[in-house]
C-alpha cells in the first residue's frame, strides 16, 4: 500500500477519543498512557463505502447475506420474527416478547452478584434441553466453578459447551464450528480483540469485541447473550456503550437483601418495553414469580398494623396489574435544605407530587425531608403511581395510616386533579382480588366510561388529591384544613 494512502491517528484506550498526536494524558477521560497509535486508511472515494474504522476484521454492516452496497427495496426484505427461541424461563420470555429472535443479540444488564450468571445459565439449560446446544463462555469463571452452580440449580449441564477464554476470535472460530442453537458469554467485560489497543473492559475493548460477536450472530442467525455487569450508579462506560448497538437491553435488579429479582425491558426491538420479569432467588436458583402482586405484598400482610407511611399501588406493568407498596418518610430537615430521595421512581416526579401536596392540599413540606421508595425492587414509571405516592407522603407526615383496605392509581395535574388512568377497571380487580375493599381511582375514568358499568364504576371515584387524602386517611377527617393540623403546630416542623 502506498504510504499516502495511510495516516496514524492516536485513539484513546479507555474513552477512544481521537488525537492527531500522541499524548501523555487523555484530556476527555483523564487517563495516562492510554493513546495508542492506530493506522488507517484514508478516505477514498466510494470505492469500497466500509472503510471508516479502526482495521479491523471485514463483514461489518453485512448483515444477514445482504449487500452493503446494493440497495433493497423495502418491502422485499423478508423478516422472520415468528422464528423465536423460547428460553423456557417463563418470566424470561415474557419480557423478551415471547422469546430471543434469530441472530438478535441481548444484553443482559446488572450489578454483580444479581444473578446474571445464574439466570443464563438456567436459561442455557432450557434451551439445551429443548432446542440443541448452547455455547457457554464464561470468561469470569472457570469450568469448576461453572459446574458448582449447575449443581446448585441440580442440573447436569448436558448439551452446554464451556469455554474458557477471553479471547474473541476463538470464540468466533468456535460458534461456526459448533453452530449452537444459543450463544452466551459472561461477561462482555471479560473479552478481549487481540488486535485492538486497551485492556478488557475498556470501552474500545467491550464496544469492538460485541462488534465482532454481533456480525457473527447476524450472520449465523443464532441467538447471542451479552451479560454485562453495571455498578449502582449505572454510570460504568463498559456495557451502556452497547445500548445503542444491540437489539435488547433487559436489566436485572433487586434489593441486595431481599430475594426478589426483577427483569425489566429497557429497550427491544421486537417487542415492548413495559413487561417485566419477577423472580425469586432461592437456593436453587431463580424461580419465576407467577403471582408477583402477592410477593410484593408478604411484607405488609405480616405487620400486625397497618404502618404511616405506607401505600398501595395498583399499577400497569406491561400488560399485567401489579399491586404493590411504596413507601415514604418525612422527617424535618433542621435548618437545612430539604433532602428529596426517590428509589424505584423517578425523583423529578416525586419532586412534583410533593409540591402539589403543599401547595394545593396545604401539607407543610417545604421544610421536611421527604424519602420514597417502592417495594421489591420495582420501578415505576407510570403517572399512575403519583396518588399511592402522594398518599404514602402525606401518611408519614400527618402520621396516620391509610385505610388498608384501599390500593389507589391516578395521575396528579398541577391544580391537584386527578387525572384519567389506563385500565382503571383492571387495576381495580386486581386489587380487589388481593383483598383490597376497594381501589380509589380518579372521577374522570367514570366519565370518561360515560356511566356504564366499567372502569371507576363501584370504586371509589375522586376529583382531586384533597379528597383523596381525606378519603385514605379518613381519621383526619375533621374538618381541618391539614396546613392546620397537629403536623404544623408542632415546633420543630
Ligand atoms: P450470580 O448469578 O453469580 O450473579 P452475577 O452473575 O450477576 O454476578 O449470583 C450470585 C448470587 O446468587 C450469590 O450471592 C449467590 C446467589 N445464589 C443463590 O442464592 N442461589 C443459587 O442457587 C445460586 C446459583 C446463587
Ligand atoms: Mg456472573
Amino acid at each position: 500500500m502506498p504510504k499516502s494512502d495511510t495516516k496514524s491517528v492516536y485513539v484513546c484506550s479507555e474513552c477512544e477519543k481521537r488525537y492527531p498526536r500522541w499524548e501523555g494524558r487523555c484530556s476527555q477521560c483523564g487517563a495516562w498512557n492510554a493513546l495508542n497509535e492506530v493506522v488507517e486508511r484514508r478516505k477514498k472515494s466510494a470505492s469500497n463505502g466500509l472503510g471508516n474504522g479502526i482495521g479491523t476484521s471485514a463483514g461489518a454492516g453485512l448483515l444477514d447475506g445482504y449487500s452493503a452496497l446494493e440497495p433493497i427495496e423495502l418491502s422485499q426484505v423478508q423478516v422472520n420474527t415468528s422464528k423465536r427461541l423460547g428460553t423456557g424461563i417463563g418470566e424470561f420470555d415474557r419480557v423478551l416478547g415471547g422469546g430471543a429472535v434469530a441472530g438478535s443479540v441481548l444484553l443482559l444488564s446488572g450489578e454483580p452478584g444479581v444473578g446474571k450468571s445464574t439466570l443464563l445459565l438456567q436459561a442455557a439449560t432450557s434451551v439445551a434441553a429443548n432446542q440443541g446446544t448452547v455455547l457457554y463462555v464464561s470468561g469470569e469463571e472457570s469450568p469448576d466453578q461453572v459446574r458448582m452452580r449447575a449443581g446448585r440449580l441440580d442440573v447436569t449441564g448436558d448439551g452446554i459447551f464451556l469455554m474458557n477464554t477471553e479471547d474473541v476470535d476463538t470464540v468466533i472460530a468456535r460458534i461456526d464450528i459448533l453452530r449452537p442453537s444459543m450463544v452466551v458469554i459472561d461477561s462482555i467485560q471479560t473479552m478481549t480483540a487481540s488486535d485492538v489497543p486497551g485492556s478488557a473492559g475498556s470501552v474500545s475493548q467491550v464496544r469492538e469485541c460485541a462488534r465482532r460477536l454481533t456480525a457473527r450472530a447476524k450472520s449465523t442467525g443464532i441467538p447471542l447473550v451479552l451479560a454485562g455487569h453495571v455498578t449502582k450508579d449505572g454510570s460504568i462506560a463498559g456495557p451502556r456503550v452497547l445500548e445503542h448497538t444491540v437489539d435488547v437491553v433487559l436489566q436485572l435488579s433487586g434489593d441486595a437483601s431481599g430475594s426478589l429479582r426483577t427483569l425489566h425491558g429497557i429497550k427491544n426491538r421486537y417487542g415492548h418495553t413495559n413487561e417485566v420479569g419477577v423472580f425469586e432467588m432461592g437456593t436453587k436458583g431463580l424461580s419465576e414469580v407467577t403471582d408477583p402482586s402477592k410477593s410484593l405484598l408478604t411484607d405488609r400482610s405480616l405487620r400486625p398494623e397497618p404502618a404511616p407511611g405506607t401505600a398501595v399501588a395498583a399499577v400497569i406493568e406491561g400488560t399485567r396489574p401489579i399491586i404493590l407498596e411504596v413507601q415514604a418518610l418525612t422527617a424535618p430537615s433542621g435548618g437545612q435544605s430539604a433532602r428529596r430521595v426517590a428509589t424505584g421512581i423517578d425523583l423529578a416526579r416525586m419532586n412534583q407530587v410533593v409540591a402539589v401536596l403543599a401547595r394545593r392540599v396545604g401539607l407543610p413540606l417545604a421544610s421536611q425531608d421527604v424519602i420514597v421508595s417502592v417495594t421489591g425492587g420495582m420501578r415505576l414509571t407510570e403517572p399512575a403511581a403519583d396518588l399511592p405516592v402522594a398518599l404514602a407522603i402525606a401518611s408519614s407526615l400527618l402520621d396516620v395510616a391509610v385505610d388498608p383496605g384501599l390500593a389507589a392509581a391516578g395521575e396528579i395535574g398541577l391544580s391537584g386533579e386527578l387525572r384519567a388512568v389506563p385500565q382503571a377497571e383492571r387495576r381495580r380487580s386486581e386489587a380487589v382480588r388481593l383483598g383490597f375493599n376497594d381501589c380509589l381511582l380518579p372521577l374522570l375514568n367514570r366519565s370518561q366510561s360515560n356511566g356504564k358499568s366499567g372502569a371507576g364504576a363501584g370504586t371509589s371515584a375522586i376529583g382531586t388529591l384533597t379528597e383523596a387524602v381525606q378519603k385514605a386517611l379518613p381519621r383526619r377527617r375533621d374538618g381541618l384544613h391539614y396546613a392546620e393540623s397537629r403536623i404544623a403546630a408542632e415546633p420543630d416542623a
